[in-house]
Formats: C-alpha cells, structure tokens, sequence
C-alpha cells in the first residue's frame, strides 16, 4: 500500500453495467453480479484506506444500448471510477461469445494502465471471464491476484445435465467445458478468493480440482434491502408491490394452506438444504414431542426443491425420508407443510414476510452455522430467530439481538425458545425491531467492506513475502515493460551472433549500462526454446521480449511468459492443414524438421529458381488462403498467418507497451528481418548481410552497417545517437 491507500483494479467484463439505472433482468448477463460489483466498488471508495478503484467492464456502442454504455471513462465519484475497454468490436455479445476477446480485452488494458503510469495494488476479477483477464493481468505485473465467482461452472453443468440437456448441447450454448477450464485456471493462480457462503467454498468450489490451492474466505455482500422489506410494509397503503411479487406471495400462502387444518396459527419456517448437517430432523422431533407447542403453532419445512425421492443423492434422500417417517410417527398430518418447491427470487422474501405477518419465528437447527446468510434475510424481513449457537448465528445474534440461541441436540431447549417467543408478543415484537433495524446496521456492504480491506491487506502482505523467498526479480516484466520508452529489438542468427562475436560483449555491457532506459528483445526464425538456449550459450542475458518463430510467437521477461493477446491476434483465417495439404503438391519443397514446425508457422527448405515463388502464392491464393511467405537465405520459406511476422511483432510491442516505433532500433541481416527493418523504427543491417536485403540500400531509416554481427549493431547505436536520445527524454 503506497501512503494514501490501496489501488484496486476490478473486472467485470460481460453485460450492461452502468452507476444509476441498473437495467437488472434485462438480460441473463445484466443481474445481480452488476449490483454487486457496483456496490462493492461504492463501498470501497468511501474508505480512507483506498486511494483509487476502477471497475473494468466492456465497452458497448450498439444501437440496441443506451449510449451510457459507450463512454470509455465513467467518473462516478472522486476515486471510482467505470473504465470501459473495446474488445471484438463494439456491439453488444453475450457473456459465452467473449471468450475469444479476452486477450484483445487485456491488450487494450494493458495500453491504459501503461498511460496512466500507475500499476494497482491487486487485480480482482469477477466470474471466469473478469476472472482470466485479472488473472493475465496480475502475471504480467506481478501484482496479487483476487477471484470472486459469483456462480460456478461445474454447478452449472450438473444443474443442466439434470434438467435434461446434452452435454453437447450445453458446451455449445454455454462453452461450458472452456468456462470449466479457465475457472480450474484461475483457481491454481488465484491468491484469494472471495465467496459469500461457505456452503460455496465447500460444495461449489468442493468440485474443481485445484480446489486446494487458493485460500478462501467468506464475505457475505451486502444485503439486498430493497428485496428483504419489513413485513409491514405490505400493510402500508403507499406500497407499489409489482405483479410478480404479488403472484409469490398468492402462490406461496396457497401452498401452505394445503398443508394446515388450521392456517391461521403462527408459523415456524425453516429454509435449508436437505442436509444431514441441517439437523431438520431435530426440529421436527421438538415439534413433534411438543404438543403445547403443536397447538400453537403449525410447522413449515422448506428443503430445497425435490421431484422424486428416490432420484436423490444419498444424502438428500436419506434426510427427505426421515422427514417423512418422522411426521408420519409423530403423526403431524394437518400441522406440517413440506412443500416440494420454491422459488428463491420471489418467493422466498415473501415466505420471511408471511412468517413474521402470522407472528411466527425462524427457526435454523442445523448442528454447525458458520454464516447462516438465511437467517440475516429473515431477520431484515422483521422475523424473530431461533438458532444454533454456533459461529454464524451469534454473531448475528450478538450485533442484533434478534433471537434465541440454543443448543440444537437439545430438542427440549429448541421447543421451549420458540415457545417463549410466540406467546409474548411484546418479545416478538422487540425482536422483530432489532432485527430490521441492527440488520441494516451491520450486514451492509460498508462491513463487507472492511474485511475485505483486511483481506487485501494481508494478501498483499503476503505475496510480498513470497516473492522474497523465492528471489524472483523485484520488477516483474509488466512492471518494467510499463516503465520503459525504448527498445533495441534484434535477429539472433548471423546478427547479434554469428562467427565473430567479438564485440558482443560490447554490446551486452552497454544494455547492461542502459538497462534501466533501454529493453532489449530478440526476434529470430528459431522456436523460443532453441533462442533461449542458444542466448545461454554466448552468455546473453534473457531478454525482456522474445520474438520466436519468424514472429508467430511472443514471449515476455525471463519467465517466459506467453503473449497470448499476438496468437488471437494472428490466429485470424489461418488454416494450417489446408496450407501443408495444398503444397505437399510440389516436390521442390522439404518440409522442414518437426521441431521447427508450430502452430502459426510452416517451414520448408527450398533451393532457389526461377518461378517457384510465383507458383506457391498461385496455388495459395487460387485456393483462397490467407498467409504471409518469407523466403530468406536463398534457402528457408516460411508460410507464416497473414498477420505475423516479426515487423508485425515489433508494431504490437509498440502499441500494446504504448512505446513509439521511433524509439526502436532494429538489427537484422536476412530476408526473415526485412519487414521489421522498414518503416518507423531506426534499423540497421549488419554487413555480413544476406543478398536478399539488398534492395534496402539507401532507404530512410536503415543504416547499412560497415562492421558486421553485433559490431554493426554498436555502429548503429553510435550513428543514431540512441544513446543520446535516450538520456535527453530523461531529462
Ligand atoms: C530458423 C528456423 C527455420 C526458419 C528459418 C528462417 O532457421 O529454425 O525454421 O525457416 O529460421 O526463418
Ligand atoms: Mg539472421
């Protein structure tokens, strides 16, 4: 944390999101995690510990959308502020058609955070998309890493398989199966994830595979005030419900009604998961060994949402069975309700509300209650609680004093505190009051808020302790690549090494020398594991950039991380099968090894001849492929996608690092470098050069070197006064 507090980065790439208006429902991408996001980053700008939140969602300019959401920048408050970045195009797309944008998505930050010229404190990334984005993000710039869910993939699939839906199916309307993958991704990088129950951490994230690696903790959001009214507003004459609420509540009281002899008693409601832990069977017992409390009141158990029974998993049905056995011995016929479903949306708020309308009570029993997110919603409804005693609940119960604590074996205690507080109405009613009113004193976002300070706080702690140890360089390449304004890119081949390298040394010490002002990157037709070794040989320093495969990959910094923003870009029309398929055709060409072949690139040897060349671009182009041929050393062709090469390359370090062409000086010495040697940046061709370059004689901004390797390189450092050029933007 710098003096005034952290900066925070967050992402929340997918759907309509905006700080007034919330169009919540309009669409599957627009609901609740765009409240959340906003709330989260209004909460945390309010606090003195924070100097700077940005919220990072995608940018929209479509006839169909408010013109809200195509402005790049939304300042909502003096330190939050909406950030909008164009990713494939403009027009709006839902969340399972970004995926192949991403990377475009975190170029283009990565250009605004490089002109800001400041790097945040943490990435936080919401659900998977949001997720991989922070994710790339805080590997580039060294930074921690914060995930939040909002809904997981894996429960998504098992909830779709049991509606029904193919598994094909699924995959092509939801990616599922990508989602799935990048969330396990996320998970082995993720140095905090943030969940709003624990029942997510255990059963949801329970799931993946690298489930253990990042450390969890729960933070339950704000809650939604506007949904978790008090009951007595419904009696208030002023009160606009809309149609859909009114049709849950209808819907609901129906439902019980067909369950009691007598549906005017207070009700005592419990809403949880058929699980074993939830000790329903406990409740039922103290109803059922009651009969004072029998007379008093009827009893409504909503488990979930069941068809069949006997479909269940073992541990619902187990726990649904014994339900059943139990009613039927204590036979409660006429006093139970044990509706088959629900829903949470609606009905739920409106189940809280009918409670506390016929005076009735919320009863949790399960055996441990570390948070208990159903009891802070009843209690903000206006309903008195009973509950275990237990982390969650006395807590709750500890700030709002909206309830009864008891030990949920202890069926007798269980009856006795519902007993007591349905039959004196002056309790009910304080109860009630505490709980409106104390709910929205603490469970609000300003609270999440906090601990999610504490969180961050010592994440960031700890990363830093874990970055010591393991002696990784203090600047992580982001961080550098961000700082620097200039660049000396080289060939490796016959350039910087060659058969006489005695002036490399020269060369390396200077970049040592310039370190600080000057990156220093390669670009060569070898595979990036073959240039890295090689560098190793002749004792070159690993290079902030590596430019591999004739320019078909890109590397960054000594942890050779991989440029996937320059594949998605390349990758465009690029049918590598039908390339090799249409030149097996001429027998003049030898593919070339195995290990030199890649996915963007083919390379075959070719001696040369006359009409050769012309007759490969024939048969390409006849056959409608799009492809870049480089032929060098009157030797090696190379079919590259029609978007790389390594001037290509050169181009995207300039635009994605935001450091200007000018302000690069390129060494090449073969017909693979002539399209990264013209143009804008300052070049220089070695003098042991190959024939093919030299048409490139006498053209603006390429020097022809009289000494030849890395010697010609310092000759060309010299008579562009780079040096000097560098020192004078310094000052
Ligand atoms: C390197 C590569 C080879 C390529 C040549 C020209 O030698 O190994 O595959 O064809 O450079 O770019
Ligand atoms: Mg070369």
């Amino acid at each position: 944390m710098s003096g005034n507090g952290y900066y925070i980065q967050m992402f929340s790439v997918h759907g309509l999101l905006r700080a007034q208006n919330l169009e919540l429902g309009r669409d599957a991408d627009t609901g609740g995690q765009i409240k959340y996001v906003i709330e989260l980053a209004q909460a945390l700008s309010q606090r003195e510990d924070v100097r700077h939140v940005e919220l990072f969602t995608r940018l929209v300019k479509d006839k169909f959308t408010s013109d809200d959401y195509a402005r790049a920048i939304e300042q909502v408050n003096e330190k939050f502020r909406i950030v909008r970045i164009q990713c494939g195009g403009r027009k709006y797309m839902r969340k399972e058609l970004l995926w192949p944008h991403l990377d475009e998505y975190i170029d283009n930050t990565v250009k605004y955070i490089k002109r800001q010229g400041a790097i945040p404190d943490i990435f936080h990334g919401h659900y998977p998309d949001g997720g991989y984005v922070a994710r790339e993000l805080a590997d580039i710039f060294g930074t921690p890493f914060v995930y939040t869910g909002h809904s997981l993939g894996r429960s998504k699939l098992v909830r779709l398989l049991g509606d029904g839906m193919q598994k094909k199916e699924i995959n092509k309307k939801y990616k599922i199966d990508h989602r799935i993958q990048m969330e396990e991704d996320v998970l082995k990088r993720a140095d905090l994830v943030i969940t709003s129950t624990n029942q997510e951490v255990e059963v949801q994230y329970g799931q993946y595979r690298n489930r253990e690696i990042p450390r969890y903790r729960v933070i339950p959001p704000g809650l939604d005030i506007e949904k978790f009214y008090p009951f007595y507003h419904d009696r208030l004459p002023e009160t606009d419900k809309q149609e859909i609420e009114l049709y849950a509540q209808a819907s609901i009281l129906e439902e019980l009604n067909r369950f009691f002899m007598h549906p005017d008693r207070p009700l005592i409601l419990s809403l949880c998961r058929p699980d074993k832990r939830k000790n329903i069977s406990g409740l039922i017992k103290a109803y059922g060994e009651d009969r004072e409390l029998q007379s008093m009141a009827n009893l409504a158990v909503f488990a979930g949402i069941r068809k069949d029974i006997t479909q269940m998993e073992e541990n619902e049905r187990g726990v649904l069975t014994e339900i059943l056995l139990l009613m039927d011995k204590y036979d409660l016929y006429g006093k139970i309700a044990i509706p088959k479903k629900h829903d949470f949306e609606y009905e739920v708020p409106e189940l809280y509300r009918i409670t506390a309308q016929k005076g009735g009570v919320f009863v949790n029993s399960a055996l441990t209650e570390p948070f208990g997110i159903t009891l802070i919603e009843s209690a903000a409804c206006g309903l008195p609680m009973v509950a275990p005693n237990d982390g969650g609940p006395s807590d709750i119960i500890g700030n709002c004093h909206c309830g009864l604590l008891v030990d949920p074996t202890d069926t007798g205690a269980i009856a006795a505190a519902i007993k007591k507080i349905i039959s004196d109405s002056d309790l009910w009613k304080k109860y009630s009051k505490d709980g409106i009113l104390k709910i929205r004193k603490y469970y609000t976002w300003e609270s999440h808020a906090a601990t999610y300070l504490q969180e961050v706080k010592k994440t960031v702690a700890d990363y830093g302790k874990a970055k010591m140890k393991v002696a990784v360089p203090t600047d992580a390449i982001g961080k550098r690549l961000a700082a620097l304004d200039f660049f000396i890119v080289t060939d490796i081949d016959n350039t910087l090494i060659g058969e006489d390298n005695s002036d490399l040394q020269l060369l390396l010490d200077l970049l040592q020398k310039y370190r600080k002002e000057i990156g220093f990157g390669v670009a060569t037709g070898r595979t990036v594991d073959s240039a890295v070794a090689h560098l190793k040989q002749y004792e070159v320093p690993s290079p902030d950039v590596v430019i591999s495969s004739v320019g078909s990959e890109i590397y960054y910094g000594p942890g050779l991380h991989a440029g996937r923003g320059w594949m998605t870009r390349i990758s465009a029309k690029w049918n590598r099968s039908k390339i090799v398929e249409l030149l097996s055709h001429f027998d003049f060409l030898t593919y070339q090894e195995k290990a030199t072949q890649r996915r963007f690139k083919i390379s075959y040897n070719m001696e040369p001849a006359k009409d050769r060349l012309a007759s490969i671009h024939d048969r390409l182009l006849s056959h409608k492929c799009r492809y870049n041929l480089i032929y060098s050393h009157n030797k090696y062709l190379d079919i590259l996608p029609y978007r790389a090469s390594k001037g290509k390359a050169i181009r995207y370090l300039s635009y994605k690092w935001e450091i200007p062409l000018s302000n690069f000086l390129v060494g090449g010495d073969s017909g693979n470098d002539e399209e990264m040697l013209r143009g804008e940046p300052r070049a220089v061709v070695v003098s042991n050069f190959s024939s093919e370059l030299q048409k490139l004689k006498k053209r603006r901004n390429i020097f022809f070197a009289k000494k030849s390797y890395a010697g010609g390189i310092l000759e060309a450092i010299e008579h562009y006064r780079f040096v000097e050029k560098v020192r004078s933007a310094k000052n």
